[in-house]
């Protein structure tokens, strides 16, 4: 299947010049929809995973359905003030706009494996942020997968050494 034909482009969204990769045309799709979160299953089942940690909002529908497949838990990093227990935060900035990431403080336990998920790597801010936090909390990022990459903005190089996978690249 060639799910970019499923990626609905629009340009000079949410600002002048960017071409917004709309997801929501995959996920309306269920045999799409299914498709790629099976098809980034495969990608990652090779890694020793203890827990998915995927960012709001668009990370969340990626990272759930993934952590369901693959039978291990999911941890949801939120924008600042959105998360009722006591948290860790980070500061990111992000392809427009600025931004403080949260995860609860217990959300990990020291040596615990993660792979965080998301739909997009862009500047790769929003990543960064995402490994500094199970991080801080004694986790091991041992991979990052994404629906979609654009490669044009080096997102990647933010990642250093931690596997990098993606479904799609633009
Ligand atoms: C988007 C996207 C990624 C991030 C990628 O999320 O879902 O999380 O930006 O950009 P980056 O690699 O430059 O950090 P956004 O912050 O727009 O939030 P949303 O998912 O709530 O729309």
């Amino acid at each position: 299947m060639d799910f970019k034909e499923h990626v609905r482009v629009i340009e000079n969204f949410p600002q002048e010049g960017i071409r917004f990769k709309d997801i929501t045309t995959i996920l309306k799709n269920g045999q799409v929809y299914h498709q790629v979160i099976d098809s980034i299953r495969d990608m990652v089942k090779h890694l020793e995973i203890d827990l998915i940690a995927g960012p709001e909002a668009r990370g969340f529908v990626v990272g759930a359905p993934l952590a369901y497949a693959m039978g291990v838990g999911f941890i949801p990093i939120r924008k600042s003030g959105k998360l009722p227990g006591e948290t860790i935060e980070a500061n990111y900035s992000l392809e427009y706009g600025n931004d403080k990431l949260a995860m609860h403080n217990d959300a990990i336990q020291p040596g615990q494996k993660v792979l965080i998920a998301d739909d997009l790597l862009a500047t790769g801010g929003t990543i960064a942020t995402s490994i500094d936090l199970v991080e801080q909390l004694g986790g091991k990022v041992v991979g990052a997968a994404f629906m979609i990459e654009l490669t044009y903005l080096n997102g990647k190089d933010k990642l250093k050494d931690i596997d990098m996978f993606s479904l799609m690249q633009y």
